[in-house]
């Protein structure tokens, strides 16, 4: 059987994540996973180049060791406020008595999606297909072989910014690896954290993790929205930090030892036992005043997401509910809060499939890393079609004036 090895990484504001697995006839199977705490990535964005090289050559090195294998390209997970989205559309015409839709024509269409007026400095990361439409007949996922007149191609665009990329790419280069492709953080969660049905009928998916909260909406089977709010779990720690005078690093502790997110912050008793901030003694602070800070924040960040559906319109167009994925989906309560929030069913995505095996990488903060070795695999075929990025050819536009 012919093997082949493919790496993918995760460049978080918490960890950086490298994981590599073997894909051969059967689903992909992870072999090596390496992690290092990321000391040099602010809510998706490169603030200090050496501190992320050296993030990477840990995660790498720990991730070949495991798995006895070298690696020397990576595709790569991309958040931060430097990304935006459009829906676009792309139409060609195929002919004017009708033909068989070929693979030329769909490129075609897509490259046509694919115009759209650019910001300064912003490069397409993704134009990902949401639906064909044949001579006015929509919800078409393959149209090769079919017939018709015209073709419409709906894709959902994702830009960055270039010199964000550019920096993202220096620091894998020193880290002895190559960008094949970069992929939005909440396109690969989606790929781990959520079911087929649950895409068929409506869902919104929210990766939490230290820097930023990756929102991904689905209808009817396609992207219909992406969004990334820059307040996750850092701004948690940070609260408490301020709030409970201790370090940030004893803030973190606090959080997941003694952390619940609940409205009914008052009924809760007990101590825990805190280092103060000049680490001299241990105070008692209650578990009521822990969860209040928490939960104030919680709160906000949720309320804020709430805002943004309302105005997308999105708002209560999800059946299939809410489904909380990274690291701060381990937030004792937080699934039961976000459903009083966004007043919709709430369940915790915890990465599936992929060839994950064991318990670590199956906990949430592992969405991302491991739906992007799903993404790479299921969309190997199109990662092939890389001439698609061509802009020079306009060929569609002779046939339509012929
Ligand atoms: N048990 C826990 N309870 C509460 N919070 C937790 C727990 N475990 C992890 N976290 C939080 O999850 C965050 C890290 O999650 P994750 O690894 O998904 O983030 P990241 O990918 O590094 O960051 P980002 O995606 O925002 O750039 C941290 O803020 C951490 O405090
Ligand atoms: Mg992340």
């Amino acid at each position: 059987m012919n093997e082949k090895i493919i790496s993918a990484l995760d460049l978080g504001s918490g960890s950086v994540k490298i994981a590599i697995a073997e894909v051969g006839e059967n689903e992909p199977l992870v072999v090596g996973f390496g992690e290092s705490i990321s000391r040099g990535i602010k809510k998706g964005v490169v603030v200090d180049l050496d501190k992320t090289s050296q993030a990477i050559r840990d995660a790498k090195q720990k991730a070949e060791n495991m798995s006895g294998k070298k690696i020397t390209s990576v595709d790569v997970v991309v958040s931060g406020t430097h990304i935006h989205s459009v829906n676009n559309k792309g139409t060609v015409i195929i002919s004017r008595e009708g033909r068989e839709i070929t693979k030329d024509d769909v490129r075609r269409a897509e490259e046509s999606a694919k115009v759209i007026m650019l910001q300064p400095n912003q490069e397409i990361i993704h134009a990902l297909p949401r639906q064909f439409i044949i001579d006015e007949q929509g919800g078409i996922r393959n149209p090769v072989g079919m017939s018709g007149i015209k073709l419409e191609e709906e894709v959902h665009i994702v830009t960055g910014s270039s010199t964000v990329l550019r920096n993202i790419k220096k620091c894998v280069k020193n880290a002895d690896l190559r960008v094949n492709d970069f992929v939005l953080h909440s396109v690969a969660s989606s790929y781990a954290a959520l079911r087929e049905e649950e895409k068929e009928l409506g869902v919104v998916l929210l990766d939490m993790g230290a820097g930023t909260t990756d929102l991904i909406v689905f209808s009817e089977g396609n992207i219909s929205f992406t969004e990334v709010f820059p307040m996750a779990g850092e701004y948690i720690t940070k609260d408490l930090a301020y709030g409970l005078k201790v370090s940030l690093e004893e803030a973190e502790r606090i959080k997941k030892e003694y952390g619940v997110v609940t409205a009914e912050y008052d009924d809760l008793e007990g101590e825990a036992e805190i280092q103060d901030i000049s680490g001299s003694g241990k105070n008692k602070i209650p578990l009521s005043k822990i969860s209040e800070i928490i939960t104030y924040r919680v709160d906000e960040i949720f309320e804020n997401i709430r805002f943004e559906l309302i105005k997308l319109g999105e708002w209560g167009n999800m059946p299939a509910g809410i489904v909380l994925t990274g690291g701060s989906a381990n937030l004792k309560g937080i699934a039961k809060r976000a459903s009083e929030i966004f007043e919709t069913s709430v369940r915790i995505g915890k990465p599936i499939g992929g060839g994950v095996s064991g318990d670590t990488l199956t906990m949430p903060q592992y969405s991302g890393v491991i739906g992007l070795v799903k993404y790479m695999v299921e969309n190997e075929n199109l990662s092939k079609r890389k001439s698609f990025r061509n802009w020079g050819d306009f060929s569609w536009l002779k046939d339509i004036l012929e």
